[in-house]
């Protein structure tokens, strides 16, 4: 068997991965900090993190200590940032793989400060103010004064960036990110005028960033765009990007079924002949239930109906119109021509979680120069025996 012959697969492109990272630092003058938390939104993030060395940007994103230290241990040298709060128990690991924090309110602070003191080390922090999203950060009313509290008080850590999010920055019939760029702005003028102008402000995610020039500030923070998806069909307008992840599965099974006989869990009862396929991809892999009779795959250039309930590890369709095929086959998932976006669509949910949920068993086949390049599959998944 050829390394590459899977089961079920995700073709991560690196070439594309470039081809918009290099648009992206074309439409913007910030610097780049890319979200590769949740294995890079799927893609696999010690991959898209080399990728991001290699280009030139300045900063990684990531959600939990682990991604970090995941990073670190591939050997990524650039700075990671835990872009979500952290808990006094990441402490030590923060200062041991070099991490740099988000610091969310006084009272984390405080701990960390003073665990670097008994060290004496100062490390770098990002601090978040709460302009709106309701998540994570210091109120912005109270943000003023408590974040001068933190750089007065807390000598240990160096704030080296303000920022906040946006929560409706791809809503073009909304004007609410118009209230939180105010609100942020204002802070970021009376922290300047306080003194703290060695940091770096920013607030735009991949929307904000394309919509509105003015968040275009020390950085940006573009996520979904760098995988080449869109918060909304609106944002295409602004800039193209073309999807890094496509999905594949085989057909393992070919019958014909007759009108009055079942499939798959519950019983889909047949109200005609139809001739039925089975494709090794299910909910265990991230396929989403929710596909179930509903949605399509992709075979031979037609697009095939799921027929009855989505399994853990297998799906039927519907293959009556398809000639040619054979147990082996291809199954088009989503790629370029059904996308992550109409699958998303089929299960009244966001393309963010499509991508982001195709499961570790699915094997990821990274293409560079044009060429099948690195495999990674569940065979590496690493236990500690000893805690
Ligand atoms: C703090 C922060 N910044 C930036 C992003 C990137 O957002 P997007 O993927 O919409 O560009 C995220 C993702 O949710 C985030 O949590």
């Amino acid at each position: 068997m050829s390394v590459l012959e899977r089961r079920t697969w995700a073709k991560i492109d690196l070439d594309v991965l470039k081809d918009n990272l290099k648009r992206i630092k074309r439409f913007t003058n910030a610097e780049l900090l890319i979200p590769i938390k949740a294995d890079a939104y799927g893609h696999g993030s010690c991959e898209v993190a080399r990728v991001a060395e290699e280009i030139g940007v300045e900063y990684l994103g990531v959600a939990g200590i682990e991604e970090a230290i995941e990073l670190r241990e591939y050997g990524i040298k650039m700075p990671i940032v835990v872009l979500s709060p952290v808990f006094d128990f990441d402490t030590e690991d923060i200062v041991r793989y070099e991490i740099i924090p988000t610091v969310s309110d006084l009272l984390f602070a405080e701990s960390l400060n003073k665990y670097l003191e008994s060290i004496s080390k100062d490390i770098d922090i990002f601090v978040e103010i709460d302009t709106g999203m309701g998540r994570t950060g210091f109120l912005h009313e109270n943000a003023f004064d408590e974040i001068s509290e933190l750089s007065e008080r807390y000598k240990h850590l160096r704030i080296k960036s303000i920022f906040s999010h946006f929560s409706t920055a791809e809503d073009e019939a909304d004007n609410f990110a118009d209230e939180q760029m105010s609100i942020f702005k204002g802070l970021r003028n009376k922290f300047i005028a306080a003194g703290f102008d060695n940091v770096k402000y920013h607030i735009a995610n991949s929307a904000g960033m394309v919509r509105f020039k003015e968040s275009n500030m020390d950085i940006v923070r573009p996520g979904l765009l760098i995988y080449g998806l869109y918060t909304s069909k609106s944002m295409m307008k602004y800039i193209k990007v073309n999807p890094v992840m496509s999905v594949y599965s085989r057909i393992s099974r070919i019958v014909d079924l007759k009108k009055g006989d079942s499939v798959s869990y519950g019983r889909k009862i047949l109200d005609r002949s139809v001739k039925v396929a089975t494709i090794n991809i299910g909910y265990g892999d991230g396929f989403p239930r929710c596909m179930s009779d509903r949605g399509y795959v992709g075979v031979n250039g037609e697009k095939c109906k799921i027929i009855g309930n989505v399994c853990m590890d297998l799906t039927m369709i519907d293959v009556s119109g398809v000639d040619n095929i054979k147990t082996g086959d291809t199954v088009t998932i989503f790629n370029h021509e059904i996308s992550a976006d109409e699958v998303a669509e089929v299960c009244h949910t966001i393309n963010y979680e499509i991508v982001t949920r195709i499961g570790e068993r699915v094997s990821r086949i990274y293409y560079e120069d044009g060429k099948p390049i690195k495999l990674r599959t569940i065979a590496s998944r690493k236990i500690h025996n000893k805690l």
